[in-house]
């Protein structure tokens, strides 16, 4: 049984993807074991609790320096015992110690085709503004591990999307989510869960089902 704890700032869809999806048995041999935000008001916490996950906050706000949140931070996640953590949508910075820590164990969901649109500055709805500025007909979404870089490590699955006529940012950003976030993050925890997917060199190869 994998344990996962799912770090978030926002919304929270892509967790409710995630939480309908082990509902479903889409997402097999899972357990969502905590659902962690630095934004008390994120609504993805109301998500969690609706489902009876447990859920807490814990945000750089209330510590006297980034170290001291950086332990803490360590401190609650190991308190979950997690074997995997999916950033969706967390919008603080992954402390080098738990990197290290948790090495290929840290997957987050880019919404661009990496290594499109992506790095310091590119989240949320900056991405999709990028995107249509530079007028590209294909956009879409990218799960990769979590590396000390910004949207540097291993990609394990990326799905395209088409950009419309008139889409705007709002349009666009949405489209991305129904389309491909939502699809490809819980697809990449299912492949994770089953022991499907390995790095080698820096690459990562998915061992398809037979069928
Ligand atoms: C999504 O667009 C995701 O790609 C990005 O942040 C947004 C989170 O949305 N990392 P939500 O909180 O999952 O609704």
């Amino acid at each position: 049984m994998l344990n996962i704890v799912v770090l978030v700032s926002g919304g929270g869809t892509n967790l409710q993807a995630i939480i309908d999806a082990v509902e479903a048995g889409e997402i097999t041999n899972t357990r969502i074991s905590g659902v962690i935000s630095n934004n008390k008001n994120a609504y993805a916490l109301k998500r969690a609790q609706k489902h009876g996950i447990k859920s807490l906050c814990i945000s750089p706000k209330d510590f006297g320096s980034r170290t001291e949140f950086n332990r803490n931070f360590l401190e609650a996640v190991d308190g979950l015992n997690p074997d995997l953590l999916v950033l969706a949508g967390f919008l603080v910075v992954i402390p080098p110690e738990m990197t290290e820590r948790y090495r290929n164990r840290i997957i987050n969901i880019h919404p661009s085709l990496i290594p499109s649109f992506c790095g310091t500055g590119y989240y949320g709805l900056k991405v999709h503004e990028a995107a249509l500025l530079r007028g590209v007909k294909v956009v879409g979404a990218t799960v990769h591990f979590v590396d000390e870089g910004t949207d540097t490590g291993p990609i394990i699955l990326q799905r395209a999307v088409e950009v419309e006529q008139g889409d705007t940012p709002e349009v666009l950003q949405r489209r991305v989510m129904e389309q491909a976030e939502w699809k490809i993050l819980p697809r990449a925890i299912d492949l994770i869960a089953n022991g499907k997917v390995k790095v080698e060199d820096g690459v990562v190869k998915v061992v398809e089902d037979d069928n």
